[in-house]
């Protein structure tokens, strides 16, 4: 086949093939195979030095209009592909702007945050100021400083669940009071604190008990703390929740860390203390435990209980955030269900 031929093939077999390309990346691969570094045209230019002197002239020119040609014909097929796929693009991402938008789902905090938040901002008022404290706790802490030593058999009374034993017995908090004990080896009197914070209980669960569950302790120390003061603070906080007629009542009980040691309630606010379904027909809600901080606790910390005293409280979140927000089973608080949550 002389050059000429060669050339002919070569221009036609681009031709035909250039018609049959469909999309951008086909006008690549032809351009690779045909105009290329190592495309055929190329490689038959390579072949211009085989000829003879006479020959050569005429083949190169006529080779050079052929990539002239074949280059024009490139550039024209592309520019099509390219508006067709442009086109395409706008048809596949188009926007339908008559849709209406859709609704933001906006978070909002945990019932028992707000309760926690509330709780905060009362106690605020009334001087407490809140810290917080680790959830994985020492029995020295959880335990012996709020005197209960190892062999007392209040110890059992908290269903305990035990992270370390063999070394130092390492707990998960059982209730917040092992903050009264930090609390007071880092500050000296007078103290006013509020702790919030997680506990957990090896427990049954039902409609009133959760393992893990928030508590909100309360502490003040100072030179003349009575239960008065105790009473003063717990009624305004019932007047602050639950509105300016409510009553509290406070039974003896017992806690190893306070003495006198209470329980206390406030009259049902649902029923105004006649008895209803909230508050299982008593007319009073329990809060919690509360009393007068144990001498042995203070000594403990290194204060002179001859000069100091004070009061703690303990209050359950879950059962407070129950009553307020009229919450009959604990156990949705921690289902994670959005449809329940988002109602708060
Ligand atoms: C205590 O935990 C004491 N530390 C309270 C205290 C503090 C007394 C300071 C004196 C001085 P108690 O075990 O009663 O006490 O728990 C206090 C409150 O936590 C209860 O009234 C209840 O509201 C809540 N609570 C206890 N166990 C659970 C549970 N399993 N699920 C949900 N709430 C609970």
């Amino acid at each position: 086949m002389t050059f000429q031929d060669q050339l002919n093939a070569i221009k036609s077999s681009a031709e035909v093939e250039l018609n049959k390309v469909a999309d951008l990346q086909g006008l690549e691969t032809w351009e690779r195979q045909y105009l290329g570094s190592k495309g055929e045209l190329t490689a038959l230019l390579k072949q211009l030095g085989s000829l003879t002197a006479e020959e050569r002239p005429a083949a190169g020119r006529a080779a050079n209009a052929v990539k002239v040609e074949l280059t024009a014909e490139f550039e024209e097929r592309r520019t099509t592909l390219a508006a067709a796929a442009a086109d395409q693009h706008l048809v596949e991402d188009a926007v339908d702007v008559t849709l209406p938008g859709r609704p933001q789902i906006e978070g909002v905090a945990h019932p028992v945050s707000q309760m926690i938040r509330e709780l905060s901002d009362i106690f605020a008022l009334m001087g407490f100021q809140t810290v917080f404290g680790p959830e994985v706790e020492t029995g020295r802490y959880n335990f012996d400083l709020l005197n209960i030593p190892s062999d007392h058999p209040a110890r059992d009374v908290w269903d305990t669940m035990i992270i370390d034993s063999d070394h130092e017995e390492i707990v998960l908090r059982t209730h917040t009071s092992p903050m009264q004990a930090r609390v007071m080896e880092q500050t000296n009197p007078p103290v006013r604190v509020i702790v919030p914070g997680r506990a957990y209980r090896y427990e049954a669960q039902d409609a009133s008990h959760e393992w893990m569950f928030h508590q909100l302790e309360g502490l003040a120390v100072d030179e003349t703390i009575t239960l008065t003061d105790l009473k003063g603070v717990l009624q305004e906080l019932a007047r602050q929740l639950f509105g300016p007629r409510r009553r509290i009542r406070f039974r003896c009980d017992y806690f190893p860390f306070v003495e006198p040691g209470v329980d206390f309630a406030v009259d049902c606010a649902i029923c105004d203390g006649k008895g209803c379904r909230v508050c299982k027909y008593s007319g009073w809600l329990e809060m919690g435990g509360a009393g007068m901080v144990h001498p042995s606790v203070l000594e403990g910390v290194g204060y002179d209980s001859e000069r100091y005293t004070g009061f703690a409280f303990g209050l359950g979140v879950e059962r407070l955030a129950m009553i307020r927000y009229g919450i009959p089973d604990i156990r949705v608080l921690f289902e994670n269900d959005p449809r329940f949550l988002a109602q708060f």
